[in-house]
């Protein structure tokens, strides 16, 4: 329902017509779109007032961290507007940067708004701008439940975070309003896994709608990621949780019958593989990450490839350097700036069509190639393999070896075959270290 008649935002109705116009554009192949992305993620800032261990801020990687621009924001309100669903963060603290409040002022409460805070400047009067925004969910990382843990990680003072957290539930509650919601996360990792449980605890005390828990990202520099911090060394690859399939297999079980016992719900990450195998605790276990809600997921019995992912005809993900992308999952995959054009051209202009184009042809785009999604992971950009010769026999090869693996298992039966995969493993484990 619109609030008044002057009021211009689309109705809760014009948002679900056009993310339906969507998925019936990209069904039948059209490539220059009508509707406008139904999801759109903008990274807000890359500055942080934070330096938490896992992230590239700890790392104190020698990159470039920048806001937004309040001139590049105004630019993206066709399409916060219009989207039904809106995330304000990146790989920054998204309350650092005053564009922040500028684009979350052009959201309204038939979306769905979503931040993710490390919680630190939600003081009183912050608090009360987000309770009063249309703001559907605000996700506070914590990432442990003591003081000491949280201080190893995230080098920041617990209570604070904590104090934060019980006023937005307590004045929600006291003015009757049920939004935004209150989340919390937990990155696990070797250092906080055996919290899991009790986070569980805490954030159900706190009154929290919901845990989030998600594993470290797998990532090619992980061996050389090390954080040296009040005498304590964090060493990414060791804390991978892969590494401890057993402790963190039995903790998350055990944050699940929590979580059930007290009535509060936990999500585990969509994207990520939640349960290691056992059997081989020391493996390199990674899984490409699966589509988020917004997209659809391929049929069970057949492997995902380019022409299952509908990113580009529903999500649209802008950089702080305003820079476009059709997801998260790209390491380069520009498709126009918003430094010369607007945000509309973009979304109908030559490199997203390009992308459509190839998708519907169950090509890797170049945007796409060296992305981590379960439609592109492991494969080089088409135009490199697009012999129509190469591309047949690539076809018929990956099905021989789909094919070859479900006869051995089949054969060998469940236990032998995972026996087979471990072994396959520490081969490729090996083989990796003798070659880093
Ligand atoms: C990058 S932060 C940005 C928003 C905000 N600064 C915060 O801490 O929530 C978003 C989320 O990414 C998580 N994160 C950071 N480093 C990660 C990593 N290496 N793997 C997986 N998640 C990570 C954080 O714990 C946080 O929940
Ligand atoms: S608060 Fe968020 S962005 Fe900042 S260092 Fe921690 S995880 Fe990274």
């Amino acid at each position: 329902m619109k609030e008044s008649s002057e009021d211009t935002s689309p109705s809760k109705v014009e948002l679900d017509a056009n993310s339906a116009l969507a998925m019936e554009e990209y069904r039948s192949g059209v490539v220059s779109i009508k509707s406008k992305p139904k999801m759109v993620t903008v990274e807000t800032t890359g500055v942080c007032n934070l330096a938490c261990v896992m992230c590239s801020h700890g790392l104190d990687e020698p990159r470039e961290y920048i806001h937004l621009p309040e001139e590049l924001a105004a630019k993206l309100r066709p399409v916060i507007g219009g989207a039904q669903i809106v995330q304000l963060h990146g790989l920054g603290e998204p309350l650092m940067n005053k564009a922040f409040w500028t684009m979350l002022a052009m959201t309204h409460d038939q979306q769905y708004v979503a931040i993710n805070t490390n919680g630190i400047l939600v003081n009183k009067a912050n608090a009360d701008r987000l309770i009063a925004s249309s703001l559907s969910e605000i996700c506070f990382s914590l990432d442990a439940a003591t003081p000491e843990t949280y201080r190893k990680i995230r080098g920041a003072d617990f209570a604070t975070v904590l104090n934060a957290i019980r006023y937005v539930v307590e004045e929600k509650r006291k003015i009757g309003k049920e939004k935004p919601f209150v989340h919390m996360n937990m990155t696990l990792m070797r250092e906080n896994i055996e919290e899991a449980p009790a986070f569980v605890r805490l954030a159900h005390e706190l009154g929290a709608q919901k845990v989030m828990m998600w594993h470290m990202n797998s990532i090619p520099m992980e061996r050389k990621w090390q954080v040296a911090r009040d005498g304590w060394v964090f060493d990414y690859h060791q804390q991978h949780l892969s590494r401890h399939a057993d402790l963190s297999n039995r903790m998350i079980r055990r944050s699940i019958a929590e979580a059930k016992r007290l009535g509060i719900e936990l999500e585990l990450d969509w994207a990520k593989q939640v349960f290691f195998d056992e059997e081989n605790d020391a493996s390199e276990q990674q899984s490409a990450p699966l589509a988020p809600s917004t997209l659809e997921a391929a049929p069970d019995n057949s492997t995902p490839s380019p022409k299952d992912c509908n990113a580009p005809w529903t999500w649209m993900l802008v950089q702080t350097n305003g820079e476009v992308q059709p997801c998260c999952f790209g390491p380069c995959n520009h498709l126009g700036s918003l430094w010369t054009s607007d945000v509309e051209a973009i979304w109908n202009g030559p490199a997203f069509r390009r992308l459509r184009e190839n998708i519907l042809a169950d090509r890797v785009d170049h945007a796409c190639a060296g992305g981590t999604c379960k439609f592109v992971a492991g494969r080089p950009a088409s135009h490199d393999v697009e012999h129509p010769t190469r591309a047949a026999a690539g076809r018929v090869a990956r099905r021989a070896v789909t094919f070859s693996k479900s006869v051995v298992r089949g054969a060998v039966g469940e236990g032998a075959w995972a026996r087979i995969r471990s072994l396959y493993r520490g081969l490729r484990l090996r083989l990796g270290q003798i070659l880093l």
